[in-house]
């Protein structure tokens, strides 16, 4: 996020208009598309579940996403001043703070699986992953993940994104991130290549692609549903606050649709990586949380140069969880900064502080405290289920309902057209779908999940 500060005013703003599309890219890409995609889709049966998941990608998270980029740079507000400022008299600023909660628990497990990818990358690196048998993935994935060995991790990746956030070196990583990304996305290419001559590569597309509307359920619904929010950074605010630092040339419908295409381009060539091989190696699509950690390794393992192969992957894994979970993190430090006035540094060390916390407590949960459950589920995979198929989408139907029914059209427009500079011919298309369409889309899934209609 090529952040330069702006002279006289505290608030940092995006350069130029790729650095804004790079900062949003680089939210939204990260282990959402390459980690959750491919495990949601092989626990939700596959084609039906990716073809819901893009259905609501288009039709309700690029106008959810507009809605915030609206909200924030109308505002130049943190999720919460945002709501404020918009309307002072009604108490929509709960979403604010639902948001902000809401980011500290997906950092929470986000940062363990992070912590997952460094040890992976680093293990890699000294030549000390062994995928001899097809078992291996899994018997590894045990080895590096057992005890203690999650909390380590844990914290070494949490201490990463500290440093970077307090000293702001933001510019750097982002410029980085610039070149990674696209770096990322050619070897993604590569290893979709490979999956072609792999022997389960027919198998493992029509998984993928071919829908069995049989398996279309309530969950499959609301898990895409929470797959698209989550992997779009929707519904906490955090492109509120990214929008607030977009200069007044920034096209917001534009980077918008670029952001979900490319999104949405990485989670699909991910599916094609893996579950191609899912099927060669024999292994079951509905691992779950595990499945990319034990099915890639086999992968790299047959590959010439495998090893190369697979440091660089994971190093790559590594810097766009970064930049994802900076854009969480940011979502926190502005309101502590603006809202209690903080200054930067306290707040960076209270919201870090906070998550780290509640990831120590997640990675707790996959060691040595695997058997404590709630709901049937570990508290790593509760909050996923309560941020990514809750507080996302309801927050996102929030947003939706406040700028669609409460803010001025003529405030909406003047970002969208950025006063009149361009040319907007959707507005009437955007404000039926934020509405009606994206608020009726969310409320009938959620009461469809849990078994009302
Ligand atoms: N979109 C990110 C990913 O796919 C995760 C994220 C969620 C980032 C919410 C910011 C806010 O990995």
């Amino acid at each position: 996020m090529s952040k330069t500060e702006n002279r006289g005013t505290q608030r940092a703003v995006f350069g130029s208009r790729f650095a804004a599309i790079a900062a949003t890219v680089g939210s939204a890409v990260g282990l959402g598309n390459i980690w959750r995609f491919p495990y949601e889709a092989g626990a939700h049966g596959g084609g039906a579940f990716v073809l819901c998941y893009l259905i609501f990608a288009f039709l309700i998270g690029v106008p959810v996403l507009i809605a915030e980029f609206v909200m924030g740079r109308g505002t130049r507000s943190n999720v919460l001043g945002a709501y404020r400022k918009l309307d002072p008299h009604h108490p929509w600023y709960w979403a604010g703070y639902m948001g902000i909660v809401g980011s500290m628990l997906i950092l929470g497990f986000y940062t363990v699986v992070a912590g997952w990818t460094l040890e992976y990358c680093i293990e890699s690196l000294f030549g000390m992953l062994d995928f001899s048998t097809e078992s291996a993935g899994h018997d590894q994935f045990v080895k590096l993940t057992h005890g203690w060995h999650p909390v380590i991790w844990t914290v070494v990746f949490a201490l990463c994104n500290f440093v970077i956030l307090l000293r702001g070196v933001s510019k750097g990583i982002e410029r980085l991130s610039n070149i990674m990304m696209p770096v990322l996305f050619v070897i993604l290419l590569v290893f979709c290549v490979h999956s072609f001559f792999l022997p389960g590569f027919e198998e493992g597309c029509s998984f993928l692609f071919k829908p069995d509307f049989s398996k279309l359920t309530p969950s499959t619904l609301l898990g895409a549903l929470g797959q698209a929010f989550f992997s779009l950074s929707l519904g906490l605010g955090c492109m509120i606050t990214y929008a607030s630092y977009f200069t007044e040339k920034t096209r917001l419908a534009q980077t918008a649709v670029t952001t979900m295409i490319l999104d949405s381009a990485v989670a699909i060539l991910s599916g094609i990586i893996i579950f191609p091989a899912v099927f060669s190696f024999g292994l079951s699509p509905s691992a779950g949380p595990t499945l990319v950690f034990e099915v890639l390794p086999n992968i790299f393992y047959r590959m010439a140069g495998g090893g190369i192969w697979s440091t660089l992957f994971f190093l790559l894994l590594f810097i766009a969880s970064l930049t994802s979970t900076i854009s969480l993190s940011e979502i926190s430090i502005s309101f502590f900064t603006e809202e209690k006035k903080l200054g930067r540094k306290r707040s960076t060390a209270l919201s870090c502080g906070i998550t780290l916390i509640i990831s120590l407590l997640c990675a707790l949960s996959m060691g040595p405290w695997q058997n404590l459950t709630l709901f049937g589920k570990n508290l790593f995979d509760l909050l996923d289920y309560v941020a990514s198929n809750i507080i996302m989408p309801l927050g996102g139907m929030i947003c939706s309902i406040f700028v669609g029914w409460c803010i001025e059209r003529r405030f909406i427009s003047d970002q969208l057209t950025d006063n009149g500079r361009n040319r907007f011919i959707w507005l009437r298309p955007l404000v039926f779908c934020l509405r009606w369409i994206c608020p009726a889309a969310i409320f009938i899934i959620f009461l469809d999940s849990i078994g009302a209609i």
